[in-house]
């Protein structure tokens, strides 16, 4: 058996376990999907969306690329954003980052890896936007942990200012975006304390989002993290 092969056993033996806790399961989710959530996630392998939020199939439409980026030119996950909004009319859009984000450490770094530095470019330009905040950290270390929960930050304003979140919000719809990150070293997920909804003003939600990232910041300043 190859490695391949694998896979194919692991996927009977997940069908089979779940058909067995509801046969119905599959042929109800051929009828329709209409997911609760959208998650716009890191591409990174240990940040599978579904699974660490106990989700089933069905249940979170989901799109993800390097770096957990909102990029206004970016048709795909516009297209994602505007299916979301306007078709299956989710109510919840979640930024999910994550600490240790590769994307960002390689943005951090000017790193040379091909293409994909110009991607990256779009986290340069947050580690400018947040300049000072991020000269206060006193490593480089706590420096990466700040700028990933920025780049979530700041991907949820992209989000809001998209014409289909505008345009949901302006019909009405109870769409809220979030910002969350990921901890791959403890399994946990932590709320940005940037939730906008209908009528919240973006400023006011980002100036406070950078309020709190600012305040633990300084908090994880006088209580350096173990290791
Ligand atoms: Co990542």
């Amino acid at each position: 058996m190859n490695a391949t092969d694998q896979l194919f056993a692991n996927n009977r033996a997940w069908a089979r376990a779940i058909q067995e806790r509801d046969p119905e399961f599959f042929q109800k989710l051929t009828r329709q999907q209409s997911p609760p959530y959208l998650w716009i996630g890191c591409a990174d392998s240990r940040v599978p969306a579904n699974e660490i939020v106990g989700l089933l199939p069905g249940e979170l439409f989901v799109h993800r690329n390097v770096a957990n980026v909102v990029v206004h030119t970016d048709l795909n996950c516009l297209s994602v954003i505007q299916y979301a909004v306007d078709v299956l009319k989710v109510g919840d859009v979640i930024v999910c980052g994550h600490y240790g984000c590769g994307g960002v450490l390689a943005a951090m770094q000017s790193r040379r890896l091909g293409l994909i530095d110009n991607w990256l470019r779009h986290i340069q330009d947050v580690m400018r936007r947040h300049e000072g905040l991020l000269a206060v950290m006193a490593d480089e270390a706590a420096r990466a942990r700040l700028l990933c929960e920025l780049n979530v930050v700041d991907q949820v304003i992209n989000v809001c200012q998209t014409t289909m979140v505008q345009g949901a919000w302006e019909r009405g719809q109870p769409l809220v975006v979030h910002g969350w990150i990921y901890d791959i070293a403890d399994g946990l997920l932590h709320d940005l304390s940037i939730g906008v909804g209908p009528g919240d003003s973006l400023d006011a939600c980002y100036r406070r989002a950078l309020d709190a990232a600012a305040v633990r910041a300084t908090a994880a300043l006088s209580a350096p993290r173990a290791g």
